[in-house]
């Protein structure tokens, strides 16, 4: 049996054959590369939801199942027995460390975990209480001009340090501006202290003076950053890819993937799960929010609930809800919000609307009251998102690098509008006016 598919044209009869491809896992792939060149059509495929843009090795999800992997990896697997450095290492150098490699890495990260002072001239630009997100973005795009001697793509060498660099920074950018805005001292970076902690302690601490972080605390985040790290062609990482090729530099790649992420379906959906929360405000008023989520004409969304892919349960969340549980008591999350959320999610399950639509809580449900929890300011969830989901967009820019040849990304269009307006009868029948050259 050939594996091929067959495509008939109906209108001429015609059919065309197109090769089957099959993955490691998940399902196979029709390649239509040359679709267009043998039938001159091309696909529609709003929002690429049946489209593979890509080979690749880096995480896998089973949506039907709710699996998520990286490099093979399950993710409960890797959130009960490692640590969110660990997985960074997985998914940059394609396999776990050993103790001396995830020692070395620990050293060369915490190297590269200042940054410029002429940066924080930047942070003065922007207006108070600007979002965080626009800050990043602009930070990451700044990198770039700091780094101009060292950005030879080529060299697997250089592109590894720089993407390490990235990584390393992120947290000091992010709790910086947090200083920033706050007016507080900035806390530069603590060489004595875990990945995860040390970002803690400088959003927290003050000079000279002790700093509480419980090792419960940091478990907390490090595990939800390492949940955030990668998760395949979704919305950021497809922009990543996107302007990776066009040969961008890395930096104005992941500037952009951090806007891509800023959007509320997307990373801002962590912020908009607590500012609903805190909208509801009381167990008694869950039934007139889901009401307005039902409602066809309302556009109003349960933040938190719904993936494009998960069809039956997003197993980040599960991982954060059992956190979440056995967090509870000892980091003090909020209560009266856990008991809105647990009475969503009992509606959730049981009322036929989200059933039949498969919507199920999703990674910003939990995530958020965690935050929360951690005093990590609201404004920041995304950021937060953004410092676990650099390491995945690292780890995809290499691999779009490793290939032999970048095909620029270019989709094609449906094209609905007029087909001729030029014509100078339209014009003589029309309103239209002539401009005259001193409107240039
Ligand atoms: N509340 C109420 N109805 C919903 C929701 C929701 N959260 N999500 C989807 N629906 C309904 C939607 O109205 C539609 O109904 P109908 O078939 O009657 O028109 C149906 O479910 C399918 O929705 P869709 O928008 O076509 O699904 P999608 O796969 O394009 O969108 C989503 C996925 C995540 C953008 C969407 O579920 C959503 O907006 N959720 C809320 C925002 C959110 O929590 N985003 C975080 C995503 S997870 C983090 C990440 O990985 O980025």
């Amino acid at each position: 049996m050939k594996n091929t598919v067959t495509l008939t044209d109906n209108r001429n009869g015609k059919s065309y054959e197109f090769p089957i491809l099959d993955g490691t896992l998940g399902p196979s792939v029709i390649d239509i590369s040359n679709l267009y060149k043998d039938t001159n059509m091309f696909t529609f495929d709003r929002g690429y939801t049946s489209t593979a843009m890509c080979r690749s090795e880096i995480t896998f999800i089973d949506g039907a199942k709710g699996e998520l992997k990286y490099r093979g990896y399950d993710i409960d697997w890797l959130a009960k027995n490692k640590i969110f450095l660990d997985v960074i290492h997985l998914l940059l150098h394609k396999k776990l460390p050993n103790q001396v490699e995830l020692s070395e890495f620990r050293t060369r990260l915490k190297m590269r975990s200042f940054i410029n002072e002429k940066m924080m001239s930047l942070f003065s630009a922007f207006p108070d209480r600007a979002h965080p997100m626009a800050v990043l973005q602009a930070c990451v795009a700044n990198l770039s001009a700091y780094y101009k001697r060292d950005m030879n793509f080529d060299d697997p060498v250089e592109y590894m340090e720089l993407a390490e660099r990235l990584v390393a920074k992120m947290p000091t950018l992010a709790a910086f501006y947090h200083r920033y805005t706050m007016g507080y001292p900035f806390i530069y970076p603590d060489l004595d202290r875990g990945f995860t902690e040390n970002f803690l302690y400088m959003m927290r601490s003050f000079p000279h003076s002790h700093v509480n972080i419980s090792p419960i605390e940091v478990k907390a985040l490090d595990t939800v950053l390492m949940l955030h790290a990668d998760h395949e062609q979704n919305a950021s990482t497809t922009t990543v890819r996107t302007v990776g090729s066009t040969h961008s530099h890395p930096y104005s790649c992941v500037s952009a993937g951090i806007g891509a992420l800023w959007g509320h379906a997307h990373g801002g959906a962590n912020e908009g799960v607590i500012k609903q929360l805190e909208e509801i405000g009381s167990v008694d008023n869950v039934d007139k929010y889901i009401k307005k989520a039902k409602d066809k004409n309302d556009p109003f969304r349960l933040m938190g609930f719904g993936h494009r892919v998960y069809k039956n349960y997003d197993p980040r969340a599960k991982v954060l809800k059992s956190l979440r549980d056995e967090l509870i008591d000892e980091i003090g999350i909020d209560s009266n919000l856990i008991k809105i959320a647990n009475k969503i999610e009992k509606i959730v399950s049981e009322d036929d609307y989200f059933i039949s639509r498969n919507l199920y809580p999703n990674v910003d449900f939990n995530s958020g009251l965690i935050l929360k929890a951690l005093k990590i300011p609201t404004a920041m969830f995304a950021v937060m998102f953004v410092i676990g989901r650099v390491p995945g967009w690292m780890a995809q820019w290499m691999e779009l690098k490793e290939q032999d040849t970048i095909k620029i990304v270019r989709p094609r269009q449906l094209y609905v509008g007029p087909s001729s307006q030029n014509k100078d009868e339209n014009l003589e029948k029309s309103n239209i006016e002539f401009s005259s050259s001193k409107d240039r």
